[in-house]
């Protein structure tokens, strides 16, 4: 039985994909719209492969205002949506910064429109560690809970900081409307989840699905598969004096499949818990030095591979490990897969499709 019709954003890049094959999994009925700006379309044949269901899929920029009302015309049943589709370079977003705001801000206010007008009621969307700047300049914040205050130091945390608001403003001003023109039970079905993450890492364990951005990298891990595959030499250390264990900075690493695990139990507590608007940290709680990463990833691909120490990256900071307490508590939602799988499971994803989606995955992995 379906337990309904989502739609996903951006649903075929690196988190959208693994959520949306989360929702099929789990009996949700799922439409992907995407521009495939940094994504391809043949995840979609990827996730039916490992779950045997088929997500639709309408190629969409969601800065196009008639974009979704085409989509929730064409399929009335949605209800909830999970929106990933964003542009999200820190570094870019310092050069390009119109772009960002143009894509994750106005992209939203068209996506928030649509769902007034075709009064699709449950969003869940994707924020980011990133909205909480730097969370050492305050006393016992690390690990950081929902309540530390937010600051984001970038373009793109910016935008996630203003996306937040518009959502926030947005659910409750429809939830008071509704109220006031005596429809209490309207009212409650408006609601959004403010999912931030932390360092989303690994791949599917069937080798199959993982992340294939289209430019060149610049998270930690993927950098470090390229050093593996010999498509880069060595992996710059961005600083080794920092106040941490070894001097390197620390992040929370969240295995792909507890992420993506997240989004289900968010879109879950929307629809039977009608809360308005909640925001939850999608993190381990275990922070991991920038060597620690090194060895991890080294011990995966079973051979020691080369670095070196560069001066700090503009922006970085310290500490950016989560307190998960709210979701554990109040999602039911536990991450279960270790750093260890998820470089495992990257490696094997990374050795298995050295052209990522562009080339099918050796038939033993398709058989297994
Ligand atoms: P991704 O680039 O793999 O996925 C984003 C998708 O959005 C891509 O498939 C891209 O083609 C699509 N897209 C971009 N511009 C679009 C447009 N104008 N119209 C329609 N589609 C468009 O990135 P991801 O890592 O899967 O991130 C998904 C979401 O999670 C983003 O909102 C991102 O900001 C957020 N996030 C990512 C991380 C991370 O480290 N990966 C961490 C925190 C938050
Ligand atoms: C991790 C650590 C680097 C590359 C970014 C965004 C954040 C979120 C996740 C979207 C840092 C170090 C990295 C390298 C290195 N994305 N590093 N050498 O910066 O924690 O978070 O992605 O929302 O918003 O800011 O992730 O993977 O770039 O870096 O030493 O070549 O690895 O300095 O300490 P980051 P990252």
């Amino acid at each position: 039985m379906s337990l309904g019709s989502v739609l996903v954003t951006g649903g075929t890049g690196y988190i959208g994909s693994f959520t949306a094959l989360a929702l099929l999994e789990a009996g949700y009925k799922v439409v992907i719209t995407d521009n495939l700006y940094n994504s391809s379309a043949e995840v979609v044949n990827r996730i039916e492969l490992i779950c045997g269901k088929k997500p639709e899929f309408v190629q969409a920029d969601i800065t196009d205002p008639t974009a979704f009302d085409k989509v929730f015309t064409a399929y009335p049943d949605i209800d909830s949506v999970i929106h990933f589709a964003a542009l999200k370079a820190v570094g870019e977003s310092g050069e390009k910064p119109l772009d960002y705001y143009l894509v994750n801000v106005y992209g939203t206010i068209n996506l928030l429109r649509s769902m007034q007008k075709h009064n699709v009621t449950n969003i869940v969307f994707s924020s980011s560690a990133t909205v909480y700047g730097d969370a050492t300049r305050f006393p016992n914040m690390i690990p950081i809970p929902e309540e530390c205050p937010l600051g984001p130091t970038n373009p793109y945390g910016n935008t996630k900081f203003a996306v937040e608001t518009a959502i926030t403003d947005f659910i409750n001003a429809q939830r008071n409307n509704l109220t006031k023109a005596g429809k209490p039970e309207e009212a409650e079905k408006w609601n959004a989840a403010l999912l931030r993450y932390f360092n989303p890492a690994g791949a599917h364990p069937s080798g199959i699905m993982g992340e294939d951005p289209q430019g060149v990298p610049y998270n930690l891990l993927p950098l470090l598969a390229q050093v593996a595959t010999g498509k880069r030499e060595k992996l710059l250390v961005f600083g080794d004096d920092y106040a941490s264990r070894d001097g390197t900075a620390i992040r929370d690493y969240i295995h792909i499949l507890d992420l993506s695990n997240g989004h289900l139990l968010a879109l879950n507590y929307l629809r039977s818990n009608h809360p308005g608007v909640r925001a939850w940290n999608l993190g381990t709680g275990r922070g991991s030095t920038v060597y620690e990463m090194i060895k991890a990833f080294s011990h995966a691909v079973g051979r020691d591979l080369p670095y070196e120490v560069a001066p700090r990256r503009a922006g970085d900071v310290l500490d950016l490990t989560s307190n998960p307490t709210r979701a554990n508590k109040e999602l039911g939602w536990k991450t279960e897969r270790t750093l260890e799988q998820a470089c495992e499971d990257l490696w094997r994803w990374t050795k298995n499709n050295p052209q990522g989606y562009r080339q099918q995955p050796p038939a033993e992995l398709l058989e297994a």
